[in-house]
């Protein structure tokens, strides 16, 4: 029970990785308020877990949603000590960023940075007045930390939230408030399935095959992320276990952003071993 009498929100709850953090914040003895724009699949999950959860629509993107959402919260629940900015979409990838017409630049901007910050403010305006601290989580992504082609405005959005989440660390210090971020890599979820829609299940598996191939390619744990892994991180963050930690950038990627997992020098002596044979055979 090591979130018994503290009340979180949790953005983005209803599915995925804020699903997983909704149900074990549950499990550990919290009050939640699942915050969402999928309102079948908010609802029934805060059914499912009974007097622990509520659900409130809300965009994040929607400075009026979010201020309703941490008031519910605290008129709900008495106040509240944890916020986890999960909420978060992709934008549409594009093989060429020459190709890219940078149409949902200003909607993934509104979702991934102007919601978190949002989320931070409202929340901390909050903590501040209560006088008993908080926590504040964001949700980035190697996208942020680590350079790549294709989804320029993913991978800009996410580095802009985690720059907010070190500089708020360093702001909200004077009032006891931790902010952290967190790092997922590849997480088996909606997200990140780059599935298609309506296909037969055939074709869905050798999709998800093909998928998962790649996204293993460059991991050091060979296995896909899944969202319970990035949950367990979330409680830690929540909970008072980590309490001399505040700004911190934590991946949880099975290694990804670790380094180049090609063993160069194993190659470099290679080409060294065949360059003095092939002399040998030369001098022969
Ligand atoms: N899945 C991955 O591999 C991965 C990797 C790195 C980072 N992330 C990040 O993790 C977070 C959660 O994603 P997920 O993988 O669990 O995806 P998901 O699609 O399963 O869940 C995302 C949830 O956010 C909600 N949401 C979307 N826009 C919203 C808005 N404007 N207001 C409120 N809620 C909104 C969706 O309805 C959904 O319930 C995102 O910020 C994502 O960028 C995911």
């Amino acid at each position: 029970m090591e979130l018994a009498g503290k009340v979180a929100v949790v953005t983005g709850g209803a599915s995925g990785i804020g699903r997983a953090t909704v149900e074990l914040f549950a499990a550990e003895g919290a009050k939640v308020l699942i915050a969402d724009i999928a309102d079948e699949a908010g609802e029934t999950l805060a059914e499912r877990l009974g007097a622990s959860a509520v659900y409130q629509r809300t965009d994040v993107s929607d400075p009026a949603a979010v201020e309703a959402m941490i008031e519910a919260a605290v008129s709900r629940f008495d106040g509240i000590d944890v916020l986890f900015n999960n909420a978060g979409m992709s934008c549409c990838a594009f093989p060429s960023f020459l190709d890219d017409t940078l149409e949902d630049f200003d909607r993934v901007m509104r979702v991934n940075v102007l919601g978190p910050m949002l989320g931070t403010r409202n929340a901390a305006r909050i903590m501040a007045r209560q006088g008993r601290g908080g926590v504040i989580l964001n949700n980035a992504s190697i996208a942020g930390t680590l350079a790549g082609h294709a989804m320029m405005t993913y991978r800009a959005s996410k580095a802009a939230l985690i720059q907010f989440s070190k500089s708020s660390a360093i702001d909200l210090a004077r009032h006891g408030i931790r902010v952290n971020c967190i790092v997922p890599g590849h997480v088996r979820t909606e997200l990140s399935s780059f599935g298609e829609k309506g296909a037969e299940s055939g074709l869905a598996a050798r999709i998800e095959e093909g998928v998962n191939a790649v996204y293993l390619s460059n991991q050091l744990i060979k296995r896909r992320g899944e969202p319970d892994d990035v949950a367990q991180v979330a409680l830690f963050l929540a909970s008072d276990r980590s309490r001399h930690m505040t700004g911190a950038v934590i991946p949880v990627e099975g290694g990804v952003t670790v380094g180049d997992p090609v063993n160069h020098l194993e190659q470099i002596f290679d080409a060294r071993t065949a360059a003095f044979a092939a002399m040998e055979r030369l001098d022969g």
